[in-house]
């Protein structure tokens, strides 16, 4: 039996800008884990691949599912790319940790590790910056106009500042630290976030660019308080983002409690993390206070808290 995982992700600084050109910062969270696992299908008629993932309530064959359902697609585009046509039948199951709609990765968390499991099973070889590219088509599927920065953060499985159209880069954090993430409990769609910005920023684009700006000069100087270990200055930065994400209007009022919770409990900074409109918001504890602000997020309401390091 071949099984492959992949991270779930959190982006740091930088969301929905990202999608207009600017700088985005995001780290693997590998405490969260979507995996894959493929064995044979005695029985079958060849060339069929059964899908399982009880999470989704999906136990289906890949070809009865329609040709744009983001786990069929994710089949037929790696088989595609390793130019296999005829096999014997083998079954996929899907199991994550990753909580779906949270804007944690989970579709791509998904799409990466089918990726290298079918490749694996195969006994082929993808580079990384194929299983990226693929998992991008996937992700379109889900979001529409992605930035690229779910796929890319979970393919490489490292940290990255990410840009459209630009080199990948890692970025350095002089003093790993922890971070709390914390679920608002309501699902969140992430193309709902994203056109919801792409509207108005077509009403008014002088605004919405000035803000992308803004925040693409935040994205900068949390790259700088990260290489040198800043962390006051971190969370203060995560509280700016924060303030433009809300002013963009992708901000619900299930985050603003949670962030307002954890301002007042002393924490160094929070912002929703992914889409908005729900889903998980971050925070930046004082390092010795990683508990005290963990319990105070589930008393105000968070359905959960998981504790990430940021490497
Ligand atoms: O998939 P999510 O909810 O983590 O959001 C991705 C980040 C966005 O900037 C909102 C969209 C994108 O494609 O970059």
């Amino acid at each position: 039996m071949i099984r492959e995982c992949a991270p779930g992700k959190i982006i740091l600084f930088g969301e929905h800008a990202v999608v207009y050109g600017r700088p985005a910062l995001a780290a693997p969270v590998h405490g969260l884990q979507a995996c894959a696992k493929i064995s044979p299908l005695p029985g079958a008629t060849s060339c069929r691949i059964r899908l399982r993932a009880p999470v989704l309530q999906l136990n289906e064959y890949s070809d009865s599912l329609p040709e744009d359902h983001p786990l069929a697609r994710v089949c037929s585009l790696t088989m595609e790319e390793l130019k296999i046509s005829a096999f014997e039948s083998f079954n996929i199951s899907i199991e994550s940790t990753i909580p779906a709609s949270a804007g944690l990765g989970s579709g791509a968390a998904v799409s990466v590790a089918i990726i290298r499991a079918i490749t694996r099973f195969f006994n082929a070889c993808l580079d990384t910056t194929r299983i990226n590219a693929l998992a991008f088509e996937i992700e379109k599927i889900h979001h529409g106009t992605p930035s690229g920065i779910d796929n890319s953060v979970i393919s490489y499985a490292k940290p990255i500042l990410f840009r459209r159209g630009a080199k990948l880069e890692s970025f350095s954090v002089r003093q790993p630290f922890t971070l709390l993430i914390a679920d608002t409990g309501v699902k969140a769609s992430t193309s709902a976030a994203v056109s919801k910005v792409r509207i108005a920023w077509e009403c008014d684009p002088q605004e919405f660019d000035n803000i992308f700006d803004r925040i693409a000069l935040i994205t900068m100087k949390a790259q700088h308080a990260l290489a040198e270990g800043n962390l006051t200055v971190l969370g203060s930065l995560m509280t700016d983002n924060q303030a433009l994400l809300s002013e963009m209007g992708v901000s619900a009022p299930s985050n603003e409690l949670l962030i307002q919770a954890a301002a007042e409990a002393g924490a160094l900074g929070a912002k929703l993390s992914g889409g908005g409109l729900g889903g998980n918001i971050i925070v930046l504890p004082p390092q010795d206070q990683v508990q005290v602000i963990h319990d105070t997020l589930i008393q105000a309401g968070a359905a959960a808290c998981y504790q990430t390091e940021v490497s």
